[in-house]
C-alpha cells in the first residue's frame, strides 16, 4: 500500500512525526521529513534510510510559506510527486489564560498549529491532486472539546479541524480525488510536546514533573492506528477510539463532559 509512495511529514524530528516517518519507511514509502532543527531531523532520516527507505531531510519552519513551498518542490524533485502530506508539526501550552504574561503565546500557537498546516496544505494540494492523494492533519481530541490551561492550543486545533472539514467539502465538490483524514489523539506517550509547551511567560516549560495520564497512548500504537486509517482512507480517527463517547457526550450533555475533562486536568496539574 505504501510501497514507493511519497509522503511529506512536518514536525518529523521527534515524537509522533519521527515515529510516523520510521513506520512509513518500514512500509516501503519514500519520506520527506521537515522541521526547523537539522541535527535530529538528519538522525531520523538516517534511521529511515537504514530501514531501506529513500529519506529526504528538509530544514524549515511551517510558519514560513516560502519554506513550505520549498519543501514540496524538493520532495517533487526527489520523489516525482506527493501522495500524502502529514501535517503534524505542533506546539502546546500549559497556563491559565489570566496568568499569561505574553500574548504572543496565542499568536505563536495559531501560527504553528493552524497557519503552518494551512501553508503546507496550500503548497502540497496541486501535487496531491495529481496523485489523488491524501492530507492527514494531526489535530487533537482538543479540536472538538475545550480543555482548561490549554486555551490557545484548543483554539488553534479547533481552527485546523474546521479548515479541514471545509476543505474536504470543497475537494469533494470538485471531484478532486484528494481525501482528508483528521487525527484526534488524546495524550500520547513518547513525544516532547510537554517539554516544548509554552508557559505563561511564553517560554518552553522544559522537563515536567507531571506524569502522563494512565489513559495515554504510546506513540507506536498511535502510528499503527494512523497508518491503518490512511490505508482505509478514513475521514476521522480518534485515538483511543473510546474517546468518541466523550465527544458524543459533549454534544448531548456538555456540562457533564466539561466536568470530566476539568477533573482530569486538575488531577494532572496537582502531580
Ligand atoms: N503528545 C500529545 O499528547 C498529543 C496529543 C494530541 C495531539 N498531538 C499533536 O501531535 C503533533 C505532534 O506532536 P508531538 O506530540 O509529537 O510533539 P513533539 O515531540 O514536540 O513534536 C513536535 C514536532 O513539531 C516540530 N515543530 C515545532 N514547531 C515547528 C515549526 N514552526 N515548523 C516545523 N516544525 C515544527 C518540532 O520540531 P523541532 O523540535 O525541531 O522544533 C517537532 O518535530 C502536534 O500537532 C500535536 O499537537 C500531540
Amino acid at each position: 500500500m505504501f510501497q514507493d509512495k511519497s509522503v511529506v511529514i512536518t514536525g518529523a524530528s521527534s515524537g509522533l512525526g519521527a515515529a510516523l516517518g520510521l513506520e512509513l519507511a518500514r512500509a516501503g514509502a519514500r519520506v520527506a521529513l521537515f522541521s526547523p532543527e537539522s541535527e535530529r531531523l538528519k538522525e531520523v532520516a538516517e534511521r529511515c534510510a537504514e530501514a531501506g527507505a529513500q529519506a529526504l531531510a528538509v530544514i524549515g519552519d511551517v510558519t514560513l510559506p516560502d519554506d513550505c513551498r520549498r519543501l514540496m518542490q524538493e520532495t517533487v524533485a526527489e520523489f516525482g510527486g506527493i501522495d500524502y502530506l502529514i501535517a503534524n508539526a505542533g506546539i502546546s501550552m500549559w497556563a491559565k489564560f489570566e496568568d499569561v504574561e505574553d500574548l504572543g503565546v496565542f499568536r505563536k500557537l495559531m501560527e504553528v498549529n493552524y497557519q503552518g498546516a494551512v501553508n503546507c496544505a496550500y503548497h502540497a494540494l496541486p501535487h496531491l491532486k495529481q496523485r489523488r492523494g491524501m492530507l492527514v492533519a494531526i489535530t487533537s481530541i482538543q479540536s472538538k472539546i475545550g480543555v482548561p490551561l490549554h486555551t490557545g492550543y484548543v483554539a488553534s486545533k479547533h481552527a485546523l479541524q474546521g479548515f479541514c472539514e471545509s476543505l474536504r467539502m470543497e475537494l469533494d465538490l470538485d471531484g478532486a480525488g484528494v481525501d482528508i483524514l483528521t487525527v484526534l489523539p488524546h495524550w500520547l506517550r513518547g513525544t516532547e510536546l510537554r517539554e516544548h509547551a509554552l508557559s505563561k511567560e511564553g517560554k518552553e516549560l522544559g522537563t515536567s514533573s507531571r506524569k502522563h495520564s494512565s489513559e495515554s497512548v504510546s506513540v507506536e500504537d498511535a502510528c499503527k492506528a494512523i497508518l491503518k486509517a490512511m490505508r482505509k482512507r478514513k475521514r476521522e480517527l480518534v485515538i483511543p477510539w473510546k474517546l468518541k463517547f466523550l465527544l458524543g457526550l459533549n454534544l448531548i450533555r456538555p456540562q457533564l463532559a466539561e466536568s470530566i475533562v476539568t477533573g482530569k486536568v486538575r488531577h494532572q496539574d496537582r502531580r
